[in-house]
């Protein structure tokens, strides 16, 4: 138990400023349990208010925002309230995803809309959100405080899997993108990452692969333990005196799908 509080109270994420999207269930609760745990200011985001007032009652530091990241018209509120919840932002992870259809379809199967709820959720949904971040994430560099933003990627992302079409479309959408947000802002201080996770044991897992033997699959814990770490890493690149071969370093693993 000492341990864990030694763990925490050193911990770089201690007292930074950090929004979930899809943090109600599976990789995104998990995240919400690791970052509180570590001593983070943590906001969340999902659409269903009932599991977000069950995970706001487990732990009453954190604050439900409901909101579809999704929609357009729901993304400045979302960011609005994120903004006036935390007074200000310095980690941003998108992590609520869209499979598309289940069960999952060939792409000659894949109806328009459906591909299109991916893209949204999954690409969209991010960039919008982090567009309306981003100021606030620019502002936290410049005081020197950490501004990172993590995207949740995916293997689908790299490999051609048959009937992941829309899912990994956008997935893949969402890993370049998030290169090129690194290039585009590191000189700023914002840093970029996109990480795979790993199969884990979540609701999603289990629509797109029913048959898939659950004590196989990383728990959703585990895999919010190694982003946290993530975060971590990149926030120390930063402190350490913001050198170029850090960049480098960065930009090398991003681009191997690492990060
Ligand atoms: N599970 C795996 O094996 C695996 C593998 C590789 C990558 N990933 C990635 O890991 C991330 C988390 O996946 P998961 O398996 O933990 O999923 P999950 O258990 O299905 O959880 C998804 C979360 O996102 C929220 N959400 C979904 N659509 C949303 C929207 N439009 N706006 C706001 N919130 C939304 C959901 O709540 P509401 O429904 O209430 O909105 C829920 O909180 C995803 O990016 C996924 O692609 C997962």
């Amino acid at each position: 138990m000492n341990n864990v509080h030694n763990i925490a109270s050193h911990d770089p994420l201690r007292g930074l400023r950090v929004a979930i999207t899809g943090g109600t269930s599976g990789l995104g609760l998990a995240l919400v349990r690791e970052m509180a745990r570590r001593g983070a200011h943590v906001a969340f985001v999902a659409r269903n208010r009932e599991r977000i007032a069950n995970v706001a009652l487990e732990h009453p530091a954190t604050h439900g925002i409901a909101g579809d990241v999704a929609r357009k018209e729901e993304i400045h509120p979302i960011a609005m309230q994120i903004l006036g919840r935390l007074g200000g932002l310095d980690v941003l992870v998108n992590s609520a995803s869209s499979l598309g259809p289940t069960p999952l379809a060939l792409l000659g199967d894949t109806e328009c809309e459906d591909f299109e709820q991916a893209l949204a959720t999954n690409v969209l949904g991010p960039f919008r959100l982090t567009k309306a971040l981003l100021g606030a994430l620019t502002a936290s560099a410049r005081k020197g405080r950490a501004a990172v933003v993590l995207n949740v990627s995916s293997d689908a992302a790299i490999n051609a899997y048959p009937g992941w079409g829309a899912y990994g479309a956008s997935k893949a959408a969402l890993h370049h993108m998030s290169r090129i947000w690194h290039e585009e802002l590191v000189s700023e201080g914002v840093r970029f990452l996109s990480a795979d996770p790993g199969d884990m044991d979540t609701p999603l897992h289990a629509l797109a692969v029913p048959d898939a033997d659950p004590t196989t699959l990383k728990r959703p814990a585990v895999a919010a333990a190694e982003l946290a770490d993530l975060i971590n890493a990149a926030i120390a690149q930063r402190t350490s005196a913001d050198a170029p071969s850090a960049h480098a370093t960065l930009a090398r693993n991003v681009e191997a799908g690492i990060t």
